[in-house]
């Protein structure tokens, strides 16, 4: 009895996974573009694909038919704040198996998370539907911090240190001496058009001692429902070892010039 059971539990699973289309949504941050999102899809045998919707917040921007449309179709819409261009193509014949890519390359900074959606149906009778949805998350983790500028006074000895790095909302730099916090001296940040990340940089000074090591970290908090906080590499300066590094280089170069006479 138990066994039978399981045998109808087996055999309805088995059915049921070959009658559902599989529709697998996925977004990636691409550097110096935006995002791309990506929509693929399969459609189990003796059903095709009629047709897929896409949609940016609950609005439907692109529907695609093979039947009508041909094998592949390629939108470009350009907005004030975004260039979205979507390629939709099926891959096989028997039209099962496809994909559609949609890429935001931002003409401005994100402003809000963004919801996208894709809708695959199969052929009549039947148009079974399945619909994914991906939320596009205003966040970018923090690039790698590094010192932009590092200038040492020749008659005090003082350090001055810029920090800059990268992400998406404007990072926070946080910088510790001897594992201290300290304030910075001043700070600020902009839209790097290039990167579409926003840039911070951060200046501290102060006068180090030789065991002193400051440490410039970036971190991006993304305040929502919930509270996001992505921290990146810091950067770390340590007066000691770049003497050492200096005399190091040194004698590089003198066993360089040595070795070339
Ligand atoms: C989209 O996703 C599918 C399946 O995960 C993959 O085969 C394809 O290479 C992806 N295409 C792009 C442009 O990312
Ligand atoms: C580096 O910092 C020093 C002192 O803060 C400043 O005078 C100089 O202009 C800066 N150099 C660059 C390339 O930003
Ligand atoms: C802006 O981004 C580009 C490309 O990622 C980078 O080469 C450039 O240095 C960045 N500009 C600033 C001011 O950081
Ligand atoms: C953005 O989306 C994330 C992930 O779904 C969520 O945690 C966060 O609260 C959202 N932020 C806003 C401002 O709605």
């Amino acid at each position: 009895m138990e066994c039978k059971v399981i045998i109808l539990c087996t055999f309805y699973l088995v059915f049921a996974s070959v009658q559902a289309i599989k529709v697998n949504l996925n977004k990636a941050w691409k550097q110096d573009l935006g995002w791309e999102i990506n929509c693929s899809w399969v459609i189990p045998e003796g059903d095709s694909l009629q047709s897929v919707r896409l949609y940016q917040n609950n609005q439907q921007f692109l529907i695609y038919r093979p039947e009508t449309d041909g094998a592949s179709t390629h939108v470009v819409y350009r907005r004030i704040e975004d260039k979205m261009s979507t390629s939709c193509a099926v891959l096989d014949d028997a039209r099962q198996k496809g994909t559609c890519v949609i890429s935001l390359e931002l003409y401005q900074p994100q402003r809000f998370n963004v919801t996208m959606a894709c809708e695959v149906s199969g052929e009549r009778p039947y148009f079974i539907i399945q619909k994914e949805e991906i939320v596009v998350e205003k966040l970018v983790p923090p690039t790698d911090a590094v010192f932009t500028n590092i200038t040492v006074d020749q008659e005090t000895g003082r350090v001055t240190l810029t920090c800059g790095a990268e992400g998406v909302p404007l990072p926070h730099l946080t910088w510790t001496i001897a594992d201290q916090k300290v304030p910075s001296d001043f700070a600020g940040g902009d839209w790097n058009a290039t990167s579409k990340l926003w840039h911070a940089w951060s200046v501290f000074s102060y006068t180090p001692t030789s065991s002193t090591v400051a440490v410039c970290t970036p971190t991006v908090i993304s305040e929502g429902k919930t509270r996001t906080i992505k921290t990146g590499h810091a950067a770390k300066y340590n007066e000691a070892r770049n003497i050492q590094g200096g005399v190091f280089n040194t004698i590089v170069t003198v066993l360089l010039l040595f070795l070339l006479r």
